[in-house]
């Protein structure tokens, strides 16, 4: 099969996607596979160029351009297959904001939030009266924790709303959830397994796990199967399986959410195009799940196929 894998980009994410390719290239079987590289900020036109000789596409981008839809929709016109969600999941589930509507219109639960776009008047006593400090704030349509901050006073919520808009028009203000983080992968098309849990516990230093947590090897530690009661397990990998069809997803999710104190779960996003760099989750849960790296990826690309 003669693979292009698709790969850097221009988002804030290009250092993660080049890192998760070079692992993918690495373990993709020159037996079963050619490989070609294009990284999609420059290499577009030889993409295009070279559509007839590419059997298909192996995406690694994250965040805008790569894993919003519309590298899907370029592949789409030029006939190319893809691993993993369409033009339509790929746009929803960028959009944290229309995510979290959908996960609620399904009945799924979510920290309450509200929306600030340049023209909305930066009304963070509102705010914190409304939801209560501490907050979240984050962009709308970013990964990997870029942009992000928790406020714990007005003066650190109205900062971070202007840190957070610096990278997107619209700014997510959600309630901070205390607890545990969670994340669960979901692998399929029309059946969908879950993957084992994860807990993610980044080192103390971190006050959550923002991309230093994420990217820095050692920096936290993942464990697999999350060490929660059977009742959390079943119930988030429910979740992580209603919030992949919520979103009208396919091939394969993660859904990162927290668990509170309580046992409540909160689902924070769903990832249609998951880290693959050497400290990323899904592969460690696919491992745990029995299929190694390569296996993974050749089920990924199976499932892109059909
Ligand atoms: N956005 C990063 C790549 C992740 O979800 O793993
Ligand atoms: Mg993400």
């Amino acid at each position: 099969l003669r693979i292009a894998l698709l790969a850097g980009g221009t988002s804030g994410e290009r250092e993660v996607s080049l890192n998760g390719a070079d692992q993918v290239e690495k373990a993709l079987s020159p037996d079963k596979y050619s490989v070609r590289r294009f990284d999609t900020a420059t290499d577009l036109p030889a993409l295009v160029a070279a559509k007839d000789e590419i059997d298909f596409a192996f995406i690694v981008l994250h965040g805008l351009q790569g894993e919003d839809g519309t590298m899907q929709g370029l592949l789409d016109l030029l006939g190319i297959p893809h691993q993993g969600s369409g033009v339509l999941g790929s746009a929803i589930a960028m959009d944290k904001h229309l995510s979290k509507e959908l996960y609620r219109l399904d009945g799924l639960p979510v920290a309450e939030w509200e929306i600030l776009t340049p023209e909305t008047a930066r009304d963070g006593a509102g705010i914190a009266t409304r939801l209560g400090l501490p907050l979240v704030v984050k962009p709308v349509r970013e990964g990997s924790s870029l942009g992000m901050t928790i406020a714990h006073t007005e003066e650190e919520l109205l900062a971070g709303i202007e840190t957070a808009m610096s990278r997107g028009r619209q700014v997510m203000v959600e309630k901070y959830i205390r607890g545990r983080e969670l994340t669960a992968g979901v692998l399929g098309n029309d059946k969908l397994e879950a993957l084992p849990l994860i807990e993610i516990v980044p080192g103390k230093e971190f006050t959550f796990f923002d991309y230093t947590a994420k990217y820095k090897p050692g920096a936290t530690n993942e464990i697999c199967p999350a060490p929660v009661s059977e009742e959390v397990r079943v119930k988030a990998q429910d979740f992580a399986v209603r919030a992949h069809k919520a979103l009208r997803l396919r091939g394969y999710s993660r859904t990162d959410m927290m668990l509170d104190e309580n046992e409540n779960l909160y689902l924070l996003e769903t990832n249609t195009i998951p880290g693959m760099t050497a400290t990323s989750l899904l592969p460690q849960a696919a491992a745990k799940h029995g299929l190694e790296f390569p296996e993974f990826l050749a089920r990924l690309i199976e499932l892109g196929m059909e």
